[in-house]
């Protein structure tokens, strides 16, 4: 791939160093443009010997070969890291007054940008309003971390890990369809194009009281990575995420996924989840939704009384969102997902109950994993099994969140497209 690593001036700006680095060692041709501030940072020769190629911020060198367009015009994907407040407000106002920001302007591919500044700066009205405008236009900008800043002081602005940047990046290149022939990068399937599918994420929280919840361990990165992967291969994609961890939801922002629906409460993600499923090919209902919620949930705080113990909680049951799926099929040859995370017992291994809740719950297709002792919530690898309504097993994933989540949508998409064959009308 050929991408345009620019750099503006922050003391991060060594950072990128180590990032031109892994994106060389990866196979990847990389042309840095730094701007004049981040020169007083890191020389000019530094880049050129790590890049192998020339490094300026000047417009009116190598002029013949017009570079303040024809960098961008040519690049699969340009990253900005570190992208100062101030080189973030030349981008959103389309200013041209360096190669950077030209080449900001001619670039056709995906852009990412990675803010370092001070926490102050960093949330500055003007900023912000930067990074929407930015973010709007389709650039992908990535949130700060938090952490040690330059002096002494700590807070949100720190540039992310250069690992980080790099797999962002090349994520979003990827998921954009444009990494073709890119060594250790595959093309994406585009075998959900033209499909629109709903994805349930994250896990519900029922209300004790105002400030108080039952909720469950999901981060909700199984569904977010589920929707990742079906947008990366073509479909419409609505995300309805209850409740993400801040990690998860910044995944979200960064996959540029339009159409989020967030949620708090069971009763919230049924009405959401209905709502997009009228016009879907797909629900995949990867959400951990509760079973039960509180029969009263009283509008002001319960009060702790010297002396007297806890009132008990009755609980009442929720409506069961995906079986009420299955039976109703609120879209006609609509393929049904769910998603099982389950323990065994005394009455049955883990796959002995994701069988049963499959011929229970009526879906088309349960995926089923095993949770606790490090597995399943809040770590990044899963191992599932998918089996079908009759609780027979169709296929076995694991690896990465991501990796189970293209294995699912390799198995689902397969189902969607037998559906579609079966139910269209033979040309005479
Ligand atoms: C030591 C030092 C560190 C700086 N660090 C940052 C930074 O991390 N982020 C930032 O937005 N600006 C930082 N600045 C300010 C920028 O260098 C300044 O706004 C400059 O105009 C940015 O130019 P550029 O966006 O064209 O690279 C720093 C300045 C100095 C002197």
């Amino acid at each position: 791939m050929r991408i345009v690593l620019g750099v503006s001036g922050g003391v991060a700006a060594y950072k990128a160093v180590l990032l031109l680095r892994l994106l060389r060692e990866q196979g990847h041709r990389v042309r840095v443009v730094p701007t004049a501030s981040a020169l007083r940072f890191v020389g000019a020769p530094t880049w050129e010997a790590l890049s192998g190629e020339p490094a300026t911020d000047q417009v009116f060198e190598d002029v013949e070969h017009v570079p303040h367009v024809a960098l961008g015009q040519g690049a699969d994907l340009v990253v900005v890291a570190p992208a100062t407040a101030d080189l973030l407000a030349r981008a959103a106002s389309g200013r041209a007054d360096d190669l950077l920001t030209s080449t900001l302007l001619t670039a056709r591919c995906p852009v990412v940008m990675a803010p370092a500044m001070h926490t102050e700066m960093w949330e500055h009205a003007a900023t912000q309003a930067n990074v929407a405008t930015l973010r709007a236009r389709g650039v992908h900008v990535i949130e700060p971390a938090s952490g040690r800043l330059t002096g002494a002081d700590t807070g949100p602005g720190r540039l992310p890990e250069p690992e980080e940047i790099a797999r962002v990046a090349l994520a979003v290149a990827q998921d954009s369809g444009d990494a073709g022939g890119v060594p250790g990068v595959a093309a994406p399937r585009r075998d959900l194009a033209g499909r629109r599918v709903v994805v349930s994420a994250g896990g519900t929280r029922e209300p004790i009281d105002p400030v108080r919840f039952i909720g469950n361990r999901s981060s909700g990165r199984q569904g977010v990575e589920l929707a990742r992967s079906a947008r990366a291969r073509g479909a419409h994609v609505t995300l309805v995420a209850a409740n993400l961890a801040p990690d998860v939801a910044a995944l979200v922002r960064d996959a540029g996924l339009e159409d989020v629906v967030a949620v708090e409460t069971t009763a919230q993600l049924r009405e959401a989840v209905r709502a997009a499923a009228t016009s879907a090919d797909v629900v995949v209902m990867a959400a951990a939704v509760a079973d039960f919620r509180p029969a009263h949930a009283p509008g002001a705080k319960i009060k702790k009384v010297p002396g007297r113990g806890p009132e008990p909680i009755t609980l009442v049951e929720n409506p069961d969102v995906l079986a009420e799926l299955a039976h109703d099929r609120l879209r006609a040859d609509q393929v049904v997902v769910g998603f099982a995370a389950e323990t065994g017992d005394a009455d049955g291994s883990v796959l002995d109950h994701g069988r049963a809740k499959a011929r229970r719950k009526g879906a088309d297709l349960l995926v089923v994993n095993a949770v606790g002792e490090g597995r399943g919530f809040g770590v990044d690898a899963n191992d599932v099994t998918v089996v079908d309504g009759s609780g027979e097993l169709v296929a076995t994933a694991g690896g990465t969140k991501r990796e189970v989540a293209d294995a699912v949508w390799d198995v689902v998409a397969r189902v969607a497209a037998d559906r579609a064959d079966a139910g269209a009308v033979p040309a005479e």
